[in-house]
């Protein structure tokens, strides 16, 4: 699969289109306006500038890399992508809106693969051809893509196998550890992340331990980077709620329900680090003051 097409230039689709172009493939990033997508591409030459400063890639590379990215406002552009991988808004009308057009333009051999977090891939692929539904998986990566190396290789009950072996081989191929897994709302990560961060929320509203004693008992406890309180401040109030509702939704299960705390919290604009306060005040980013509550 050595020519890709990545939908969306946003946080996550400038990450992928930039690995995938450093790692050799021949990349065209579509957007849905040139205004769009010269912010996305400005975002991504600004971050490569900034590792070519710090050292960490050569002048030369960053030019390689560039060179072999292309962008467009058009969808048709995808026409002669090997693999799609689709990183729009988490918005399933407009996914499947996309998916049904862009099953008319691709070849018939293309892999379409979505990067959703909480969508079903089952959703998404029955917006296209029965021929093209075997040819079409997740593939998940993390925030921000050219550090985290995971992708999720999420198959469907009808996936074929090959497939997925192709996705496994690329995903290595541009420097990634790729882990499969089916397609079950939250696949590896988020089905036991999620349920954690809610949890030290419930542990909270029970007046277990305080969010500062909770975040330090789970970093020098468990070895974990940080505690729950400041990684969901850094995921985001809204975006935690937002797939703790789908998750629930889909396996009906306590440990999947959203705490009443965090509803208020989310309801009062408390988002966390990009709205300034969540479970801490980062008027100080230097040194956030836990939430009194
Ligand atoms: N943000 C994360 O940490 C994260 C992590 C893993 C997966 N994801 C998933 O990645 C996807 C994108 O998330 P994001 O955080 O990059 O969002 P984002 O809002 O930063 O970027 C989405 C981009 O898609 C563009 N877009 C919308 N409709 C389009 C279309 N029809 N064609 C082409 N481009 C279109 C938007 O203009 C926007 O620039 C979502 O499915 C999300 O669930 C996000």
């Amino acid at each position: 699969m050595e020519k890709v097409a990545v939908l969306g230039c946003g946080l996550m689709g400038s990450g992928i289109a930039q690995v995938c172009a450093q790692a050799g493939r021949d990349v065209t990033v579509i957007e849905v306006s040139e205004e769009l997508l010269s912010k996305g591409l400005g975002r991504l030459e600004a971050g490569l500038n900034k590792s070519v400063e710090r050292g960490k890639l050569s002048a030369e590379s960053r030019d390689q890399t560039l060179s072999r990215l292309h962008g467009s406002a058009k969808l048709e552009d995808a026409a002669g992508a090997d693999l799609v991988i689709e990183a729009i808004v988490e918005n399933l009308d407009e996914k499947n809106k996309t998916y049904s057009r862009l099953d008319q333009i691709c070849g018939p051999a293309a892999v379409f693969a979505s990067n959703t977090s909480s969508l079903s891939i089952t959703q998404m692929m029955i917006a296209t051809s029965p021929e093209r539904q075997r040819r079409f998986i997740g593939m998940h990566f993390f925030n921000p893509v050219p550090v985290m190396k995971l992708v999720e290789v999420v198959r469907t009950i009808i996936t074929d196998p090959e497939v997925c072996a192709k996705a496994v081989e690329f995903s290595r191929g541009i420097g990634k550890v790729p882990v499969q897994t089916s397609d079950r709302t939250g696949f590896i990560v988020n089905r036991l992340l999620v349920p954690y961060m809610l949890d030290a929320i419930r542990a909270l509203e029970e007046g277990v331990a305080s969010i500062v004693d909770i975040d330090a008992a789970m970093k020098l406890g468990c070895g974990y980077p940080m505690g729950p309180f400041t990684l969901t401040d850094f995921v985001g109030l809204d975006t935690t709620y937002y797939i703790a509702n789908i998750m629930f939704d889909e396996f009906r299960e306590k440990r999947f329900a959203p705490p009443p705390l965090l509803k208020r919290m989310v309801m009062a604009g408390l988002h966390g680090r990009k709205s300034g306060r969540g479970f801490y005040d980062y008027q100080d980013p230097e040194n956030p003051k836990p939430l009194s509550l």
